[in-house]
């Protein structure tokens, strides 16, 4: 892993351990359900933001269930598409689901430098990073690595397209605290100190374009890269 001494790899690992098979049967119903009551978002339009990113060369990075990739139109027949993760289950729960389209995969952790896991850079149309950062431990600036990969992979005029539940700078109800909390104690959320305004100025370091909104706790973006 990249020296980044502001996260433990042990941290790392364990964020990602907690996609299970029996995790990720449940997660689609579990997503709608805390986007919906929890942190105050419409998963539908996370949906739409990916829907209108997504390319022909596809780099989806935090695969999870492959929730957002299965419910999207890909603008080819066949596409070319590369799933990353950290975690196997994922990976092979993904690829399952996506069997269609064929998908390449990739073990590797996203705040490592893509190349080193023989991802090519400044290839993809479009890289996805949804619902990623808020499962990486540190702050958003330790975590920006993350960013820095998705712009490295991306080829110009390409999109970066992603999203994370922040905890400060933005509206969080009493529930999606309580939840928040409990996400992090069991170090399946490390956001507590994931804050709108450092999300915004590690955007405006790797995106010379990019736009971000906030529904609830839940910040969307989507970036060009020049
Ligand atoms: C909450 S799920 C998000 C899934 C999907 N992107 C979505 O929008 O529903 C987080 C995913 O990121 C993966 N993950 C967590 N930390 C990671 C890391 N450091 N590197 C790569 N993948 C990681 C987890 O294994 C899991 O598949």
């Amino acid at each position: 892993m990249a020296e980044n001494t502001a996260i433990r790899y042990e941290d790392v690992l364990a964020g990602a351990a907690n996609y299970k098979r029996s995790v990720l049967n449940r997660y689609d119903r579990v997503l709608y359900v805390n986007c919906r009551f929890f942190w105050r978002c419409d998963r539908g339009e996370l949906l739409r933001r990916y829907q209108a990113a997504v390319g022909a060369r596809h780099l989806e990075i935090g695969v999870g269930s492959g929730y957002c990739p299965a419910h999207t139109l890909f603008p080819t027949p066949e596409p070319e598409i590369t799933l990353v993760d950290l975690n196997p289950q994922t990976l092979d729960f993904a690829s399952r689901r996506l069997a269609h389209l064929r998908p390449r995969r990739v073990l590797a952790n996203a705040l490592d430098p893509i190349e080193e896991a023989g991802v090519p850079t400044r290839h993809f149309d479009s890289v996805a990073i949804n619902l990623l950062l808020h499962c990486i431990p540190g702050d958003i600036k330790a975590k920006a690595a993350v960013l820095g990969n998705a712009a490295a992979a991306v080829k110009p005029g390409g999109k970066v397209v992603g999203s994370t539940v922040l905890a400060q700078g933005v509206p969080v109800t009493p529930a999606g605290r309580f939840l928040m909390r409990q996400l992090n104690a069991k170090g399946i959320f490390h956001n507590t100190e994931d804050r709108r305004d450092d999300l915004e100025s590690v955007l405006g370091k790797y995106f010379a374009d990019y736009q971000l909104v906030v529904r609830g706790c839940m910040a969307m973006f989507t970036a060009t890269v020049q």
